[in-house]
């Protein structure tokens, strides 16, 4: 088990900058090592570099339904009416985003997430919160590290949605890590286990809060991410926070 922890934890996010390549092999290599990578000064106005970017990765087709991703390119703002109903995943909420995996419920969830940012927040809040899980779990004794294994844990699916079946699964296994506390049920033997990597987790997060023409990438089966609140209402001649994201994962061998 402590071997298979290799992968270390991440640094300064800004270390994981690079620049533009059109070679999908080295950028899925660069992921593989980081877990994260970020662009820089990628026009935000036009959806090109998210899809080459997803393209390159694999495919932009992660096969799971439209209403549960969204549309391919999701565009993440605050929104109070669709905010209020609370009836998908808060994509437009401004409150605090515990750290988390996407899209753990499904059987495959796709590989990487694709952040471009469009607007900051004007206030300089919605701080994205990066944890690699490997790091979070070698803080853990034997026995939790054994419990993380386990295919014990349930992830719900969006309140009313009429897709998919509740299955157990591993927090980590195979290679993938599914982590989202508020919507998993676990039974009472993991729960001290649980808290123990979520306090882990948040332990070695990193904060990075995106500018304008950043374009993130994240490895969704090593990487947890959240985010830290914003305030909607403040007043600003500055445009609201604004963030597209795209999901792609890696084609079947
Ligand atoms: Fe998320």
């Amino acid at each position: 088990m402590r071997q298979m922890l290799r992968k270390s934890k991440l640094d300064d996010v800004s270390r994981y900058e690079k620049p533009w390549t059109d070679s999908g092999s080295s950028l899925v290599a660069d992921i593989d090592q980081t877990g994260i990578v970020l662009f820089k000064g990628l026009d935000p106005d036009s959806d090109d570099h998210l899809l080459r970017l997803g393209t390159m990765l694999g495919t932009i087709d992660v096969g799971i339904d439209e209403k549960l991703l969204g549309p391919t390119i999701m565009h993440l703002r605050y929104d109070p009416a669709i905010a209020r109903e609370n009836k998908l995943p808060a994509y437009f909420t401004s409150n605090f985003f515990p750290l988390h995996t996407d899209v753990s419920y499904v059987p495959n969830p796709p590989r990487f997430m694709l952040l471009h940012c469009v607007n900051p927040d004007p206030q300089g809040d919605g701080i994205y919160l990066l944890a690699d899980c490997y790091a979070a779990m070698a803080s853990l004794n034997d026995f939790e590290q054994t419990i993380i294994q386990k295919r014990v844990f349930s992830y719900s699916y969006p309140p009313n949605c009429p897709e998919g079946q509740i299955q157990n699964y591993a927090i980590f296994e195979r290679r993938m890590w599914r982590y989202k506390h508020s919507s998993m049920c676990f039974p009472n033997q993991a729960k001290s286990t649980l808290k123990r990597f979520n306090q882990a987790l948040s332990d070695v997060s990193q904060q990075l809060l995106l500018e304008r023409g950043d374009l993130l990438i994240v490895d969704n089966h090593r990487i947890a991410h959240g985010r830290t609140a914003f305030d909607p209402s403040a007043t600003s001649n500055s445009p609201v926070r604004h963030i597209k994201r795209l999901y792609a994962t890696t084609l079947k061998e």
